[in-house]
């Protein structure tokens, strides 16, 4: 840090800030985590300055024989940890990770489908505005009505209607278990590819506390920065029968170098997830999601699905009057607490205002958070919601945000 305050002032200033802003917040977005110093430190590294086209022994550049070795770690580390027959770690993001599957599976114009972005799917899972709604002819399939959830009976006749080349299982905002085994047979049934996006729930199911898609899917693809807590990144895991046009797909059909610095951070990442405080730390993140979804039921808010299994869940505000996902975000905002709106299964809101907020627990979970935390922040959702438009109420909440977060220092050095 002391190089960077000389040499650019600027930069540095607004790194202290975001610093102070993750310490003294309460980070409730449900894709977002705290990585370890430890990754912090790989990410910030040497291997940064490193060419590396190609694959760890099969490179196009010299002077590869110790990214090969972050590269060869990150690999059978995350093999171990899911295991699955193959993986790539080079994806720079999630969307890439996706990207490469897509194109290894399909050509333009291929009929797929994933989950709508209404309903919890994510924008690379065809969403007209994406790549993926571009390149390929997406039909997005919805929860139910009453459930909230996905209807597997449903799913499969749209799929005999569709017969689709792929079924895209996962998604960014859906609190629910997804049954895998019961898609894969749907997808047998049409003959379809699967793939599921595991991006959310990676930690979870590398904890063995959510059923595993890799045994059934065809291709697994992740972000490396969420429940993983990693740094952001991308993998794809895939039958062997695949590895070579993945890895071909991955390099040179899509990316150039891949970003040795972060590879090695994945690895770090990987070998954390592998020990048992990973997997007690997953089982904390899903205990601290329950108390808060039930606290604030308590206080008689509607939570999408009556509730959660996972690390997040959605507050609908559908049927609370002038209400929006956008009004409460900021109102969250000025009491102290970051999430994010939106939108909820059939929302008549515009993406940019929707009837929902996310709230997710891995972040507040990686500070030492538990049960009583969990009752604290309910309470202070609950009341920054009753007073939004009160500046006063908001920020007096903030200062006992603030008492909150002090109890659970982050990265303690940094703040010194
Ligand atoms: C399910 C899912 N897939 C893919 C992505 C994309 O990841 P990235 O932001 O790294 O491109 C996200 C990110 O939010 C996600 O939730």
């Amino acid at each position: 840090m002391s190089y960077l305050k000389t040499a650019d002032p600027e930069i540095y200033d607004a790194i202290v800030k975001e610093t102070d802003r993750q310490a003294t917040k309460l980070e409730l977005i449900a894709s977002e985590n705290f990585v370890s110093e430890a990754v912090l430190e790989a990410m910030g590294g040497v291997m940064t300055n490193k060419y590396a086209e190609g694959y760890p022994g099969k490179r196009y550049y010299g002077g590869c024989e110790f990214v090969d070795i972050a590269e060869d770690l990150a690999r059978d580390r995350l093999k171990q940890l899911f295991n699955c027959e193959h993986a790539n770690v080079q994806p720079h993001s999630g969307s890439q990770a996706n990207m490469a599957a897509y194109f290894t599976m399909l050509k333009p114009g291929d009929k797929v489908m994933g989950l709508d972005l209404a309903c919890g799917g994510h924008l690379t899972h065809g969403h007209p505005i994406n790549f993926s709604g571009f390149l390929f002819n997406f039909t997005g399939y919805v929860v139910d009505k009453e459930t909230e959830q996905v209807n597997y009976d449903e799913l499969l006749k749209q799929a005999k209607e569709v017969r689709p080349k792929l079924i895209v299982a996962g998604a960014s905002a859906y609190p629910r278990t997804l049954d895998f085994e019961r898609i894969r047979a749907i997808c047998d049934e049409v003959g379809a590819y699967m793939m599921v996006d595991i991006a959310h729930i990676a930690g979870l199911v590398a904890a063995g506390l959510h059923p595993s898609p890799v045994p059934c899917a065809d291709f697994v693809t992740s972000t490396t920065h969420k429940t993983l807590r990693g740094p952001r990144g991308g993998v794809v895991m895939c039958k062997e029968q695949y590895a070579a046009d993945l890895d071909r797909m991955v390099m040179p059909g899509i990316q150039g170098g891949p970003l040795m610095h972060v590879i090695a951070a994945k690895a770090v990442a990987f070998k954390e997830a592998l020990s048992d405080d990973f997997k007690a730390y997953q089982k904390r993140i899903i205990d601290n999601a329950n108390v808060l979804a039930s606290s604030l039921m308590e206080k008689g808010h509607k939570l999408v699905s009556n509730g959660t299994d996972t690390h997040l869940m959605l507050m609908s505000f559908v049927d609370i009057p002038k209400v929006t996902g956008k009004k409460v975000e900021i109102a969250l905002d000025k009491a102290g607490i970051t999430a994010n709106k939106n939108t909820v299964p059939f929302d008549p809101e515009k993406p940019f205002v929707t009837s929902g907020l996310r709230l997710g627990t891995p972040a507040v979970t990686t500070r030492g958070m538990g049960a009583d935390e969990m009752r604290t922040i309910a309470d202070f959702i609950d009341r920054a919601i009753t007073a939004r438009r009160k500046d006063d109420v908001l920020a007096d909440i903030a200062g006992e945000v603030a008492g909150l977060c002090a109890r659970f220092p982050l990265y303690p050095e940094r703040n010194a």
